[in-house]
């Protein structure tokens, strides 16, 4: 089965990634991956705060991490000195560019417009080939409103877009008022792909320390649900590409991904769980089930449960949500 697909400009043997993330820290690993069939390298980001001189974001913190890897600890690089200052980035995308021969996609992380967004250029010059913008904003400024925040933004990827010749991805979290006009607007500015969605990692609190709790869990599959809608809605609809990232462990989430519109479908979860080699084998089962059920293409794939084609386009509208309500029964003895 032929799976070459384009992503970002890109035509790469197949469409899945491992997404941005510790797994890149480490030169071994990046090698690993490219030998497991790996078509880019994604680098995890750089910080907005990291560049600005600030604290890093919370979901960096050394001991989150130790609570992560577990297992996975012999393929990655010790969590504390994994966390890169901005000129070892730059170092190591020169470091990874070397090494590998699949293009290498660098990350940057903010939410502000500022002198940090320069790291642009400075990542073009170091060498990548393509750069995600990993969006992650709290809004807790009653202030400013729904469309301050999404301004702010789509300027920033008008910057960066003016500022370099790089292919530009744009990672958003699924909490805007309207992500589909939202991710028109991305892609009216720019944008080359919008990749959906990142986790947002949720903050708990200890009741008996009153403190406080932070801690990164790996995603489970469920989590590509919430993904497939928005693949669904916006396939065709928008010029970029629709990269899905969040809850795809296996070779059935990565054909539903496909199938509701996905250009390509990042994984890390499940890559820190079962080792880059994992990849492989999920292109691998992709394509047999695809042979498996007549499928002659991954275009005949794509798209074919998005909105525009699904038979029952219906259920990932309002109107599923009484119908789920009332298919509710009640199957206690
Ligand atoms: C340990 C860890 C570190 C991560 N670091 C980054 C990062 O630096 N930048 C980024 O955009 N996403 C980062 N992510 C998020 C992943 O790229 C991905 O979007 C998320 O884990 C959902 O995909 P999954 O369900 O396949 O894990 C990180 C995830 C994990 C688990």
């Amino acid at each position: 089965m032929n799976l070459t697909t384009t992503y970002l400009g890109f035509t790469l043997p197949h469409p899945f990634i491992p997404g941005a993330s510790p797994l890149a820290d480490n030169l071994d690993t990046v090698r690993r991956m490219e030998d497991s069939g790996a078509p880019m390298i994604m680098l995890r980001s750089l910080f907005e705060e990291q560049i600005v001189g600030e604290q890093l974001a919370t979901y960096h913190a050394a001991e989150t991490m130790a609570n992560v890897f577990g297992e996975a600890t012999s393929f990655l690089a010790d969590p504390p000195d994994a966390v890169f200052g901005p000129e070892q980035y730059l170092e190591h995308i020169r470091k990874i560019r070397s090494a590998v021969r699949v293009p290498v996609v660098a990350s940057l992380n903010g939410r502000t417009r500022g002198g940090w967004l320069d790291y642009a250029k400075l990542i073009e010059q170091a060498g990548a080939n393509a750069l995600e913008l990993n969006v992650y904003d709290i809004a807790t400024d009653g202030e400013r409103s729904a469309a301050d925040i999404e301004q702010e933004t789509i300027h920033m990827v008008r910057e960066i877009k003016g500022a370099i010749a790089l292919p530009l991805a744009v990672k958003l979290s699924p909490f805007y008022t309207s992500f589909a006009n939202f991710a028109r607007q991305l892609d009216e500015a720019g944008a080359d792909a919008i990749v959906i969605f990142n986790r947002f990692y949720q903050t708990d609190i200890d009741i008996e320390e009153l403190e406080p709790v932070t801690a990164l869990h790996l995603s489970d599959s469920s989590e590509v649900l919430l993904r497939l809608r928005w693949l669904a809605i916006l396939f065709d609809r928008i010029r970029a590409d629709l990269a899905v990232t969040g809850g795809v462990h296996d070779a059935i989430g990565a054909v539903k991904a496909l199938m509701c519109g996905a250009t390509t479908v990042q994984m890390v979860s499940a890559l820190l769980q079962r080792g880059p080699r994992h990849l492989f084998k999920v292109a691998a089962s992709v394509s047999e089930w695809m042979d498996e059920h007549g499928y002659e293409s991954l275009e005949q794939l794509r798209g074919s449960m998005s909105l525009k084609n699904c038979p029952d386009p219906s259920a990932f509208e309002r109107a599923n949500y009484m119908q789920t309500l009332y298919s509710w029964r009640d199957e206690r003895p």
